[in-house]
């Protein structure tokens, strides 16, 4: 994933983390194989990341959860493993082959009458959740198409409470988030969503740097104030 030559370390500290604390199991060791077998891009969250995403859903109380970019539904089964049994998690996919995988990924492992993966573009989901008036997320992970992420933020905002939390994945991607003169719409998408995090008098945030599995990278944290 990365070409740092640190990367054999990052890989190694990964393995014992994931091993000793984030342990995989039947269905999401199948998860990953058939996402790989229908050819998806292998850009999952790592173990020990699926793991932080459930313990702050746990952390938080969470009985709500919205992820936006659902792959093959992997970090999905760490988030649906925090619902309670009345809980909710509504996942969002563009690619309808993907939500396909995902579902099937899901119901595999046993949490598929906690999940809904809507098909369609987010934006559109987004909006039919807020027409619908959707409860109040008390989580968001918003891990789609980058140069969305201001616009998902704002959605974010309109489905959540006091108190929800909003986490945000790639936001270093290798470093280019600290060029301020990126053209990449990509980049331009993460630092415009971090400055609309520290911008808005409605949230409180941060974001962190990791190194692992996945390379050089990180993740934002934002929590909705009053
Ligand atoms: N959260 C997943 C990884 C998501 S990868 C995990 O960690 O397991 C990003 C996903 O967002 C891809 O599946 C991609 O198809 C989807 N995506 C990209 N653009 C989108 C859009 N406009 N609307 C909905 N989903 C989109
Ligand atoms: C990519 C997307 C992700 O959400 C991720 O975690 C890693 C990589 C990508 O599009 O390359
Ligand atoms: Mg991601």
């Amino acid at each position: 994933m990365s070409q740092d030559p640190a990367a054999h370390r990052w890989n190694a500290v990964d393995a014992y983390f994931t091993e000793l604390l984030a342990p995989s199991d039947d269905a999401l060791d199948e998860a990953l194989r058939a996402s790989d077998v229908a050819g998806l891009p292998r850009i999952a969250v790592a173990p020990n990341q699926g793991k932080l995403l459930q313990l702050l859903a746990q952390i938080q109380g969470a009985r709500r959860v919205l992820e936006i970019g659902t792959l093959g539904g992997y970090s999905a089964i760490w988030l649906a493993r925090a619902l309670p049994a009345d809980g909710r998690l509504v996942t969002l996919e563009a690619n309808a082959a993907y939500a396909e995988v995902a579902r099937a990924n899901l119901a595999r492992a046993g949490v598929a009458e906690v999940v809904e993966v809507r098909t369609g573009t987010a934006l559109d989901s987004l909006a039919a959740l807020v027409d619908e008036g959707a409860e109040p997320f008390d989580l968001v992970f918003i891990d789609a198409d980058k140069p969305n992420n201001p616009h998902y933020l704002e959605w974010a905002l309109r489905l959540t409470r006091p108190g929800s939390l909003i986490i945000g994945d790639n936001v270093v991607r290798e470093g280019a988030v600290a060029d301020a003169d990126t053209t990449d719409p990509r980049v331009r998408g993460v630092r415009d969503f971090l400055a609309m995090t520290a911008e808005h008098p409605r949230l409180s945030g941060t974001a962190l740097q990791t190194v692992g599995s996945k390379g050089y990278d990180g993740f934002s944290l934002a929590r909705v104030t009053s």
